[in-house]
């Protein structure tokens, strides 16, 4: 494929678009609770869509042509010829209202159906998470590597318990990832739960219904540092569920989560 800008480039303003949301919510932390809607399952967050608005602010002002993909405006279908920034301004929207610190903005550039760059901001936890599709991954400028383990039982799965999977799944499946695994987790920000798989604090994610934005930037910077991210299925409106893996385990993770898994899917 011939890339339409230098890939740096490209990283670039991802990392400073993600960087500048994550600070306009930094300087907002006393509006935790100026929320437009809180309801069990979500969460709209005024600082949502002003975060949103200074990252495409920063993309704009560096690429006014490309396309715009993002959680809190309407959701055009995706023309794979033009460059699409994918920005979720806050991933973990329901724990920053509640002042855990376990949130991040996440930025992506995809061009004809392959992410290109990633950047994942953590502000309140001080990490920048980073790829292109011809580097490496890193961490605050460090290379990240997945971890070695090898055997499910000993792994540790982070999951979402997404309630709007229907009927009993959700916590059907949490039971199922808590007896698989050597601990299960529920952290609450999937880019930062796939970022954490990329170096190597977590060995694996599963997700029964999680965003195109949630997961775009972390998808390549796992996939840069080794793991393996499958999408199991597609729904409408950029919905999917998600294997994301150190590698090493994602074929025994895949076959002990895929029955369950069927079962969600024969009903929707
Ligand atoms: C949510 C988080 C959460 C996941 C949900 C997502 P949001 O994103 O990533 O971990 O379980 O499915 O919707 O709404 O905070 O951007
Ligand atoms: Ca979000």
């Amino acid at each position: 494929m011939i890339l339409p800008h230098p890939t740096t480039q490209l990283q670039a303003v991802a990392t400073l678009a993600a960087t500048r949301a994550g600070q306009h919510v930094m300087a907002n932390l006393h509006r935790r609770l100026d929320a437009n809607m809180v309801a069990r399952d979500d969460i709209k967050h005024k600082l949502d869509v002003e975060a949103q608005e200074v990252a495409l602010a920063t993309i704009a002002a560096a690429f006014p042509h490309h396309a715009i993909l993002a959680e809190e405006s309407e959701h055009d279908a995706l023309d794979h010829d033009t460059c699409t920034w994918i920005v979720d301004p806050i991933d973990g929207t329901v724990n920053f209202f509640h002042g855990l610190p376990i949130w991040c903005c996440s930025v992506a550039v995809q061009y004809q159906r392959q992410i290109l760059v990633g950047a994942v901001v953590v502000p309140e936890m001080q990490l920048t998470f980073e790829a292109t599709c011809d580097g490496p991954a890193r961490c605050n400028g460090r290379t990240i590597q997945v971890s070695q383990t090898t055997d499910l039982k000993m792994a540790m799965l982070a999951t979402g318990a997404d309630r709007s999977t229907p009927g009993p799944y959700t916590f059907a499946f949490m039971r199922q990832v808590a007896e698989i695994a050597q601990r299960p987790r529920i952290l609450g920000a999937a880019a930062l739960d796939i970022c954490l798989v990329a170096s190597g604090k977590l060995d694996g994610y599963v997700e029964t219904g999680i965003y195109l934005w949630d997961v775009a930037a972390a998808s390549l910077i796992l996939q840069r540092a080794g793991g393996t991210f499958e999408v199991l299925k597609q729904y409408p409106n950029y919905r999917m569920s998600v294997i994301a893996t150190n590698g090493q385990i994602h074929d025994q993770c895949r076959s002990q989560i895929m029955p369950l898994f069927n079962e969600v899917f024969a009903t929707t």
